[in-house]
């Protein structure tokens, strides 16, 4: 079954997959973003998902996803960008965010794709001690 299916990837999938509701709160956490964020599913279900990003973002994304809804003008939606993540320790990370707007039974639902970059990011930080 197609539904089966579809769980089975977003549970095996190595980047982090959150969606959330036009409000903004959390519906779904998969396995890999419970782990990059250190969250159990039952402690971010339902609270806004600016509690996994540090200011000012975390003051500011109610308004992101308002204007958005307002304008229809993206920024990241269909465009991508290199954010900071807040983990339940209080310690930041670097990830790549994708998000995809998705009709969902006859509602709106947002899917973000997070890939976690802090092993690239260290890199090119210890390249520019040699260069
Ligand atoms: C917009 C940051 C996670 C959904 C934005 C913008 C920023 C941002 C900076 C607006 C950029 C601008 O207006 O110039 C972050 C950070 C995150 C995060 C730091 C770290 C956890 C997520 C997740 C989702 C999401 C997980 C979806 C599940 C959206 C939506 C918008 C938005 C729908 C408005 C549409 C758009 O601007 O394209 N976010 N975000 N965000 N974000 Fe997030």
């Amino acid at each position: 079954e197609s539904a089966a299916l579809l769980n089975a990837i977003i549970e095996n999938a190595i980047d982090g997959i959150i969606t959330i509701d036009e409000r903004g709160l959390i519906e779904s956490i998969n396995p890999s973003a419970c782990k990059l964020f250190q969250y159990t599913p039952a402690e971010v279900t339902g609270k806004n998902v600016s509690m996994l990003m540090p200011p000012p973002d975390r003051n500011n994304h109610d308004e992101y996803i308002n204007r958005y809804q307002n304008t229809g003008r993206a920024h990241i939606i269909g465009i991508g960008r290199e954010v900071t993540g807040l983990r339940k320790d209080g310690s930041q990370f670097p990830f790549r965010l994708a998000v995809s707007e998705v009709k969902y039974s006859g509602r709106k639902i947002y899917t973000g794709f997070i890939h976690d970059i802090s092993r690239e990011k260290e890199a090119e930080e210890q390249l520019k001690d040699y260069a």
